[in-house]
């Protein structure tokens, strides 16, 4: 399964996010470590500065394939094609829009010359590079039939990349996997040549969910964006992807090659250089992805991380934690005072598990301060 990373094109186009050429080589490199298949490192004719990130991440940065972003105007394929000049192993991303909403509103051309406009971009992307991928936008308000069509005219004019986007994150997944098959049969068809892909959006928060059900469908690529950033409520996460994927090997039984344990890393980087926070529940990089606070899971974490953790925390460069506050336990509650090197007998145990208790409904979370002070106090009342 590729994975297609656009953090730095469709990522940054969440509102308030303006990342530098400096920034965004930063981000690309740690990408390339966490070796995703797909940079998409901007839309080279957006803006000059847009420009001279695609140049530099395609001239400093190796490992994943770069792409860029253009509509099917000419001038977007050519100014692509020059940022992308010095990439060991470039992409063209052509899209335009296939509803009618978009066509009549914004395109302001008729089916008919969007289909044409598709034919010409595609095969003059392709006179550039051989990996040219084509996006009919807002795919999922579209007529299927319309659809098909567009993208069987992509392929002919030899894109070898067809990206099916859900552009207002409007699908749920049972109709995505049948536009999903739809497209896999009328377009792909035996050609092995063609790679079939998604792109979510998560307006109502079925992203990762209408990405992964599409992996049945046949598609063989996922767009996402790290910590799920993007426009509106953001893309597909390409963290969550390359997680569910590896803990539910048994269930999507397709390889990547991502490596993992460079995911925290990765999703730090990019929320502090981007300034949008990470939510503390956030999946599989929230600060309380592996945190556990009740008395029952974190009595089942000492005894065993997996009666509560399907994923390692390492995997992904986290750690577990045990956060002492009002709902923890006796369990927990001695393991953290035997970390600190404090041992309390019974009756002075009890106590301090009493006060602890009082001291927890009161502040919610005790932190290791508050546990030390605590427990000295216990220790030199006992002496
Ligand atoms: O959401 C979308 O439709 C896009 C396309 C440009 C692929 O980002
Ligand atoms: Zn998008």
């Amino acid at each position: 399964l590729v994975i297609f990373d656009t953090t730095l094109r469709d990522g940054e186009q969440a509102p308030g996010i303006a990342l530098s050429p400096d920034d965004k080589v930063a981000i690309a490199t740690q990408l390339a470590r966490l070796k995703v298949d797909v940079i998409e490192a901007g839309f080279a004719a957006s803006s000059p500065g847009d420009h001279t990130s695609v140049k530099r991440i395609a001239t400093e940065v190796h490992g994943p394939v770069i792409a860029s972003l253009a509509r099917t105007v000419p001038t977007d394929i050519d100014q692509a094609a020059d940022a992308l000049r010095n990439a060991d192993r470039a992409r063209i991303h052509v899209f335009t829009s296939t509803s009618p909403i978009h066509m009549e509103q914004m395109l302001r051309k008729t089916p008919a010359e969007v289909l044409d406009s598709i034919r010409e971009g595609v095969t003059r992307a392709r006179g550039y590079v051989d990996d040219v991928e084509f996006s009919p936008q807002d795919a999922t308000r579209s007529d299927p039939d319309f659809v098909v069509e567009a993208c069987r005219i992509a392929v002919a004019a030899g894109a070898t990349t067809i990206n099916i986007p859900d552009t207002v994150g409007y699908a749920i997944p049972s109709d995505f996997v049948a536009l999903m098959e739809r497209v896999y049969h009328d377009v792909r068809g035996g050609n092995t040549d063609v790679i079939i892909s998604t792109h979510c959006h998560d307006d109502l928060g079925l992203a990762v969910a209408n990405s992964l059900s599409a992996i049945h469908a046949g598609a063989r690529q996922i767009e996402g964006a790290i910590n799920g950033i993007g426009e509106r409520a953001g893309n597909t996460s390409t963290e969550e992807i390359i997680m569910a994927i590896k803990t539910r090997q048994d269930y999507f039984n397709v390889e990547i090659q991502a490596d993992t344990t460079e995911i925290f890393e990765t999703s730090r980087l990019v929320s502090s250089l981007t300034g949008y926070p990470i939510q503390f529940n956030k999946a599989v990089v929230g600060r309380n992805a592996f945190a556990h606070e009740s008395g029952i899971h974190q009595h089942g974490v000492l005894r065993n991380r997996e009666t509560y953790e399907i994923m390692d925390p390492s995997d992904v460069g986290q750690q577990s934690q045990l956060v002492l506050g009002k709902h923890s336990g006796r369990a927990a509650f001695a393991a953290a005072l035997a970390e600190m090197g404090v041992t309390l007998d019974e009756p002075a145990f009890g106590n301090a598990f009493e006060r602890f208790k009082e001291l927890a409904d009161r502040k919610g979370e005790i932190g290791e301060t508050g546990l030390r002070a605590g427990a000295l106090a216990m220790q030199a009342s006992i002496v």
